[in-house]
Formats: C-alpha cells, sequence, structure tokens
C-alpha cells in the first residue's frame, strides 16, 4: 500500500518513514507551509534520503488565516479563557491538504508521528475521516510494535543511525515545539514541572516584555464584519492583504512582547497538560474585536454570542471537530453576529500590553447624546422610575421572604 506521511524533517516523523518503508508500505512525505520557520528544503533533502518516494510541499498560509484563523478572531475564540488555540486552528488545514494530496498520490493510508495522550492526533484523525471516510489511518506512536521498539529516544537515534538518517548535531531543546503563523507553542520535557519557570531563552518570537522598546508603538485596525481589513502603522506603512495583515501584526508584537502565556490546560482525552505559547499578532487582533464590539454590537446579541458561539467554537475547534456538523451550525452564526461590527480600533503596544486609545464606527448603535450624562438626548428620566418599580416586583418579594425567614 501507499501511505502519505505528515512529515516534520525531525527524528521522530523521519524514524516512522524509514519504519513505514520496512513495513513494505511506499510512503510519500508531506509538509504544509502554514507560516513555521523551516528549511523546507533540507527537509524534502531529507525525506528523499530516508527513501520517500516523493516530497510534497504546500503552501496553505492563506487557507489557514482566511478559513481557520478569521472565524476564530469573530467569534473571540479561547480556551479555558487563556489559550487563542494556535495549533488546533492549524491542523484542520494540514488534514486538508494531506487528504487532496492523499488523493492527487493514490494513497489508501495516511500516517502521523503525534503521541497518543495528545490532542493532535485526535484533530487530524477526525478531520481525516470527516473529509475523506474510506481513508485508513497509521498512527505509529499508538502501535505497540512500534512504541515498544522505540521507548525512549535512544533507541530511535540507533534506528536513526542504522538507516543512514541524518541527525541534526545542535543541542535538543529541553522541550517540543508547534509553530505556524498564529502561534509557538512549547510543551513536554523540563516544562513537565507547572512549577519550573521557563528559561528566559526558550521564547522563540516574542521580545522579553521588560526588554521591548521603552517607547509604545502606535498602530490602527479597520475591521469590516469583524475581520481586519486594513492595518496602518506608526510608521505609515498600511497593509489590506490578509496575510500581510497578519504577518505585520506578528512583527509589531513581537517587537513589543505581546503575546506570551503559561498555563496548565486541559487536553480532550482528560490528562492536564503544561504549556506555553507566544501567539502575537492574535492577542492583538483578538483585543481589538472585543474592543470593537463594544462599540458597534447590539448587548444581547452580544451576550447570546459570549454563551454560545465563543465557548462552543473554541471547544469545537480543541477538541478536533472542525469537520463536523455542530461547527458547520455554529459558524453558520457567524455573518449575523458580526454584520455591525465595523470600524476602526487605535492601538499602541507597550512592554507586552497591548493598550487601546480609542475607537469609531459609522455604525449607529452608540449615540453620544443619548449615552452622555451632561445632556438628555430625548431620553425621559422619569420613565426610568416605572422601570426600576416594575424590575422591582420580584426583588421586594425575595428580600420580604427573606426577612419574614430570618424573624421565623
Ligand atoms: N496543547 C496545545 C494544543 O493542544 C499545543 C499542542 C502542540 N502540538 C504539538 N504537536 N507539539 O493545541
Ligand atoms: C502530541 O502528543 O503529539 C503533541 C501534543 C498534543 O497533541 O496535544
Amino acid at each position: 500500500g501507499r501511505v502519505l506521511l505528515a512529515y516534520s524533517g525531525g527524528l521522530d516523523t523521519s524514524c516512522i518513514l524509514a519504519w513505514l518503508i520496512e513495513q513494505g508500505y511506499e510512503v510519500v512525505c508531506f509538509m504544509a507551509d502554514v507560516g513555521q520557520e523551516e528549511d523546507f528544503v533540507a527537509a524534502r533533502a531529507k525525506a528523499l534520503k530516508v527513501g520517500a518516494l516523493k516530497f510534497h510541499l504546500e503552501d496553505m498560509k492563506r487557507e489557514f488565516v482566511e478559513q481557520l484563523i478569521y472565524p476564530a478572531v469573530q467569534a473571540n475564540c479561547i480556551y479555558e479563557g487563556v489559550y487563542l488555540l494556535g495549533t488546533s486552528l492549524a491542523r484542520p488545514v494540514i488534514a486538508r491538504g494531506m487528504i487532496s494530496v492523499a488523493e492527487k498520490e493514490g494513497c489508501d493510508f495516511v500516517s502521523h508521528g503525534c503521541t497518543g495522550k495528545g490532542n493532535d492526533q485526535v484533530r487530524f484523525e477526525l478531520a481525516f475521516y470527516g473529509l475523506k471516510p474510506t481513508i485508513k489511518v497509521i498512527a505509529p506512536w499508538r502501535i505497540p510494535e512500534f512504541y515498544n521498539r522505540f521507548a525512549g529516544r535512544s533507541a530511535l537515534l540507533a534506528f536513526a543511525a542504522e538507516k543512514g538518517i541524518p541527525v541534526v548535531q545542535t543541542a535538543a531543546k529541553p522541550w517540543s515545539t508547534d509553530e505556524n503563523l498564529f502561534h509557538i507553542s512549547y510543551e513536554a520535557g523540563i516544562l513537565e514541572d507547572p512549577d519550573v519557570t521557563p528559561p528566559a531563552d526558550m521564547w522563540k518570537l516574542t521580545t522579553d516584555p521588560l526588554k521591548a522598546p521603552a517607547e509604545p508603538e502606535r498602530l490602527q485596525i479597520v475591521f469590516k464584519t469583524g475581520l481586519p481589513v486594513k492595518v496602518t502603522t506608526q510608521d505609515g506603512k498600511v497593509y489590506t492583504d490578509s496575510v500581510e495583515i497578519f504577518l505585520a501584526l506578528n512583527t509589531l508584537a513581537r517587537k513589543h512582547g505581546v503575546g506570551r502565556i503559561d498555563i496548565v490546560e486541559n487536553r480532550f482525552i482528560g490528562v492536564k497538560s503544561r504549556g506555553c505559547y507566544e501567539s502575537p499578532a492574535a492577542t492583538i487582533l483578538r483585543r481589538a474585536h472585543m474592543d470593537l464590539e463594544g462599540l458597534t454590537l447590539d448587548r444581547n446579541v452580544r451576550a447570546l454570542r459570549d454563551q454560545f458561539v465563543t465557548v462552543q467554537l473554541s471547544n469545537i475547534l480543541y477538541n478536533g471537530y472542525f469537520f463536523s456538523p455542530e461547527r458547520e451550525f455554529v459558524t453558520s452564526c457567524l455573518p449575523a453576529s458580526q454584520r455591525t461590527v465595523n470600524g476602526t480600533v487605535r492601538l499602541a503596544l507597550y512592554k507586552g500590553n497591548v493598550i487601546v486609545e480609542g475607537r469609531f464606527s459609522d455604525e449607529k448603535l452608540y449615540d453620544e447624546k443619548e449615552s452622555s450624562m451632561d445632556e438628555l438626548g430625548g431620553f425621559e428620566p422619569t420613565d426610568t422610575t416605572g422601570f426600576i418599580k416594575i424590575e422591582s416586583i420580584r426583588i421586594r418579594k425575595w428580600g420580604a421572604a427573606n426577612i419574614q425567614k430570618g424573624q421565623a
């Protein structure tokens, strides 16, 4: 049979590649460019040297930004109040790229290097099955002959030596990472003790907020239906392309130390995991988008969206159900919730902070006269007397009952 392998260029997936060949499979390697810093030329050479039949590199950055990141921005997606979902968001795009190449290459199987304890195996495989129900998945880290044979890094290194797999001699970092244009994640290794403070040199994307520039840097973001359509920087540069907007915001946020977090999260399978993340542009966008909603979004629409769409879509993404009827249903609510989210937010970045300095919009939900403390603007103060009177019926009953109970 022929397998399409999600190849990372690292030790694990290179050994998986050699092992699949040893098992008698023909292997085609797949890599998605989702904006990670990577030597794709070296990865291709390595895959072919180890014995891959072919190597496919797909540029999926635009699809990643427009089809995955954008709905997450519109919904203010966040998992357990902190994690902005950078890895979860990339998986459906990578899976779609894989299934399309698997079809082109006539692969009946797809394979990946995810461990049996993680979220990514679930995300990849549910996506594969949603896109191509007949696909067969080989997950070596869940196959006893594989994980028993390669328990521990030394067994992998010995196998690599035997198979002529080049092992990069740089000292292995004592944690594992996953990177794309949205974020980088750090997990495992020394980070498994949740009380170990990450070393300063772990953080790869952002400047240490303490060492960030002493002067704030200003920018403006224009949103249309809750999506960023134009960014103007302090030095007058203007960005209007979706990918360029995201990359420009990354550059600014990284310089000013914006977007670091360190959390213990609940993985889908039920174990807790300590993770550190840098999500530079995403941190700016979420802050700015939520601010503009304050000015432009109806109160009750906002409350329903916060309780339903934000929470559900975040869980759907985290748990790997992007290709599912519930995801279709939940994202179908986005256009209706974002119709009025049009306007501009002015921001300053300063030593790890995103500071909102002002916002404006042509939407008519905010009326300066109506909201003013200095003028009535058509408002009848006497109406509020009745409003409070009616609203207090229940409250008085509750208060009276409490008093009675206290007396009894
Ligand atoms: N814990 C994060 C998540 O589940 C990050 C996972 C990182 N994945 C990886 N293969 N290193 O989304
Ligand atoms: C893995 O276990 O393969 C990475 C971490 C995760 O998927 O949660």
